[in-house]
């Protein structure tokens, strides 16, 4: 019988090494935290991971051909289960066929909407820091559709650990204009949105240092803006997760490159825990 590939998505190898990253440190994740026993002797934490762009739960390579397990698969096969999986797409054909994907496990909800709204009203809320509760949250869109609201409710909450897959190449195509007067408005409220405030835009250009030399030599109008590079935008957002959001530890980001060498994504971690965010930086360390 023919294989049936509709509505898969074909991913690349830095897609490939992402899912690894997330295997690698979900797996030491749940066995630790499965594990911990409080005084009397009972399991300490309920464990929870989260997938809010879970996809259809398997992909297509792109150069190979072969069906590659997406994030939700990889999660409900590790030896050391969570004691809840939450599923979280916009998209009903890909729900369906997680759904379908997921009926042989049991403890899995799935959900079809908006994760932004989903994850605020009805999942976040599950996992309180006071009630011994930890999650571990998957943010992976494609681009700007992903609002600030729950990396700071995430960071917050204290009990919520993310990965984050940081679109910056959609960011440079569609946001990154010198006057942000020329950014189209859907972009600026996607850009917006994301970040959490207009600070994105400082965060993009920096006075030129070329400008300020002539300026330094009694020429010119002043620095004039020339774009940063992409390592130091995403520096910007890697202190706005701490300082902002209050993460305490956001290890340096993983670059995502394509197959011609270019920045796609970087790929964050950020957490409350020290040795969660050890044993990420320790996986991190052989990718980046
Ligand atoms: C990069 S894919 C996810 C891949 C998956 N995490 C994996 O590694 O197997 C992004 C997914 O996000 C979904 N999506 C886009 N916008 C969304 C939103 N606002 N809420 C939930 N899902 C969304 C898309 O339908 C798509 O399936």
């Amino acid at each position: 019988m023919a294989e049936d590939f509709a509505g898969l998505d074909e991913i690349g190898d830095w897609s490939v090494d992402k899912l690894r990253i997330l295997r690698d440190y979900s797996e030491r994740y749940s066995l630790i935290l499965q594990n911990q026993r409080n005084q009397r002797g009972a399991k300490q934490f309920f464990t929870g991971y989260i997938d809010a762009f879970a996809g259809a739960g398997e992909h297509v390579h792109k150069t190979s051909g072969a069906i590659v397990k997406g994030s939700p698969l990889i999660a409900l096969e590790l030896p050391h289960r969570f004691d809840h999986y939450e599923f979280i797409d916009l998209n009903p054909e890909r729900v369906g066929r997680l759904i379908r994907l997921a009926q042989r496990w049991s403890n899995v909800s799935v959900h079809q909407g908006d994760c932004n709204d989903v994850l605020l009203k009805a999942v976040l809320p599950k996992y309180r820091y006071d009630d011994y509760r930890r999650a571990l949250c998957f943010l992976d869109p494609y681009c700007l559709q992903l609002d600030w609201k729950v990396m700071e409710t995430a960071g917050r909450m204290r009990s919520i650990e993310i990965f984050l897959n940081f679109p910056i190449h959609d960011m440079n195509r569609n946001a990154k204009r010198k006057s942000i007067e020329d950014v189209d408005p859907k972009s600026w409220t996607n850009m917006t949105k994301f970040w959490g405030d207009e600070s994105w835009h400082p965060a993009m250009f920096a006075p030129s240092r070329q400008a300020d030399f002539f300026a330094a030599l009694g020429g010119g109008e002043g620095p004039e803006l020339e774009k940063v590079g992409n390592d130091s935008f995403a520096g910007a957002f890697q202190k706005r997760l701490k300082d902002v959001a209050g993460f305490k530890y956001v290890p340096d980001p993983v670059p995502m490159k394509n197959s011609i060498g270019a920045v796609v994504y970087y790929l964050f971690f950020a957490s409350n825990n020290d040795t969660g965010a050890r044993i990420a930086n320790a996986i991190m360390k052989g990718y980046r």
